[in-house]
Parts: C-alpha cells; sequence; structure tokens
C-alpha cells in the first residue's frame, strides 16, 4: 500500500455487507470486539441487524465504512449517544490484512474529529481488553487516555482479562 493512500469515512452501502460480515463473524478476534457470547454469526441474522440499525432514529448510533484508495476495508462506529452529557462510544475493526499499516490510527482519529465537530459531542470513549496492546496503542496514539480497569472483567479464550477504559475529551 503506497504511503499516498486515502483513508476515508463513508457511508455503507449494500456492496459492503460481505466485508462487514467478514469482520463481524471473525471468531479470532470476537472477544477483542464485542462483550457479546462468542457464537459463529449467522449472515442474514447479520444482515437483519444491520437493517434494524439502519432504521434506527438517527443518532442514537453512527457506522462508516474505513475505505482505502475506494476498497472497503473496515468499519468504525459511534453509539450509546449521551444527549446531555455529550459523549458516545466508538468501536474499530479492520479485516486481517489492513491491520498493522497506520489504518486503524487514521480512522479512529476520524471518528474523533466527526464527534467532536459534527454531533458536538464532549466525549468519545471506548473499552478495550489489556492484551490488546496494538489497540491501546492505537488509542494513545489518537489522544485517548486510560481511564480505569475493571478486573477479571472479561472472559477471554481461557481466562479472565482486565478491560481498560479509555476516553478522550474535546479540548474546547
Ligand atoms: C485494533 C485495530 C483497529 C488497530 O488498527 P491498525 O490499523 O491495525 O493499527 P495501526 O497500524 O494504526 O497501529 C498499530 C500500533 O500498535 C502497535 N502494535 C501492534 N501490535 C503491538 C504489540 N503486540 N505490542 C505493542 N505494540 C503493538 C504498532 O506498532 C502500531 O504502533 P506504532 O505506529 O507506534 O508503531 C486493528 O488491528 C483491528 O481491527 N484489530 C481487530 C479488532 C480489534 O481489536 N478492534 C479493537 C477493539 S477495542
Amino acid at each position: 500500500m503506497s504511503s499516498s493512500r486515502a483513508i476515508t469515512l463513508r457511508s455503507p452501502s449494500e456492496d459492503d455487507v460481505d466485508v462487514l460480515f467478514q469482520i463481524a463473524s471473525d471468531m479470532t478476534t470476537w472477544e477483542e470486539r464485542t462483550e457479546a457470547t462468542p457464537a459463529p454469526l449467522n449472515r442474514d441474522t447479520f444482515k437483519a441487524r444491520l437493517a434494524r440499525d439502519d432504521a434506527q432514529e438517527s443518532g442514537k448510533s453512527v457506522r462508516f465504512v474505513i475505505d482505502v484508495d475506494g476498497v472497503a476495508v473496515g468499519s468504525v462506529s459511534l453509539f450509546d449517544f449521551d444527549e446531555l452529557a455529550r459523549h458516545a462510544e466508538a468501536g474499530i475493526a479492520l479485516l486481517p490484512e489492513a491491520r498493522g499499516k497506520g489504518i486503524g490510527t487514521a480512522a479512529i482519529s476520524q471518528i474523533v474529529e466527526f464527534a467532536f465537530v459534527r454531533c458536538n459531542l464532549r466525549r468519545v470513549h471506548l473499552q478495550v481488553i489489556e492484551s490488546n496492546v496494538g489497540a491501546i496503542r492505537v488509542y494513545e496514539k489518537a489522544g485517548f487516555m486510560i481511564e480505569g480497569r475493571q478486573r477479571q472483567h472479561a472472559w477471554v479464550r481461557g481466562k479472565y482479562e482486565d478491560i481498560i477504559v479509555m476516553g478522550i475529551l474535546r479540548s474546547a
């Protein structure tokens, strides 16, 4: 991938369903991405979930496709909006072949800017299992701080792990 690649966030389309399903159904990073009990994901169930999310009242959640030079490589989202306290949670995942190339850092920075500038949020937060050191590094590079730790809160592939709570505040 060239250094002049264009990393953008865009709306998902019907053409992106396969990529989004591949990410969502990836059992090897299940616990990294979701608190839900690991389970094989059915494509029709997943499509129905996407449709349900799309039908939600606008402002409840926001999902972008991460696009690199016209190719969908991941997804990044904001959810659990608190309209009163002006914050939301962020989530991100890339296809395996897109990882480790700086794409996640660029995409998380872009969703934070979208949260602050377009949604007028004051704070974005997220959770990450302690063994996901690459993700923690990405969030720190994007300006997130570690705010707390939920001890042994996650069951990850045969052992308990701490959940690291991270957040970023709008500077002004
Ligand atoms: C987490 C994720 C979004 C990060 O995106 P990415 O594009 O792979 O990350 P980047 O390439 O931008 O940056 C990775 C950073 O972590 C560092 N890193 C990666 N693995 C590491 C490890 N085992 N130990 C220490 N640092 C590590 C890299 O060196 C890099 O930092 P640097 O630029 O200072 O060298 C992506 O890997 C992913 O989708 N993973 C699977 C799903 C997931 O875990 N989602 C997050 C849930 S909280």
